[in-house]
């Protein structure tokens, strides 16, 4: 039997005033699939990952993960910016907790995972 996708786009467009940035965009990735999403400047690229990252409205379409839609809802999907976009001017702890803090706050909890994560990834 075909896998269900983890991640599908249906028919996905966006549109900047009169410049089309995505038309009609489909997309199906399995689970523990690797893909590379390739193409020159300005084809699109950082659109469509806005836009399954929940932050960015299609104008048209579906992002479904797991089936379940999940269009203009943030939260379900992470993804490494183009540039870090860190703030030099806070520790390495509160860039990490920043999404905690701007929601009101980083807990004992959150800074404790923070330092925990950044362990994991050799910046102990
Ligand atoms: N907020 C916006 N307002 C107006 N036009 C935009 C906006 N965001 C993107 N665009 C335009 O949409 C098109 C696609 O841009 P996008 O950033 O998705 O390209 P990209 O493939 O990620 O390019 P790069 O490889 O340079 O990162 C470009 O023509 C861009 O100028
Ligand atoms: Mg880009």
């Amino acid at each position: 039997m075909e896998q269900a996708p983890k991640l599908a786009l249906k028919g996905v467009s966006r549109t900047f005033s009169d410049l089309t940035a995505l038309s009609s965009t489909e997309l199906s990735i399995k689970p523990g699939e690797f893909i590379s999403v390739v193409g020159p400047s300005g084809c699109g690229k950082s659109t469509m990952f806005n836009i399954i990252a929940g932050v960015l409205q299609p104008s048209s379409g579906q992002v479904l993960i797991d089936g379940k839609d999940v269009t203009n809802q943030s939260g379900h999907v992470g993804y490494m910016l183009q540039k870090d976009l860190l703030l030099p001017w806070r520790t390495v702890l509160d860039n990490i907790v920043l999404g905690a803090l701007l929601k009101g706050g980083a807990s004992r909890a959150e800074r404790s995972e923070g330092v925990a994560l950044a362990r994991r990834y050799g910046l102990g």
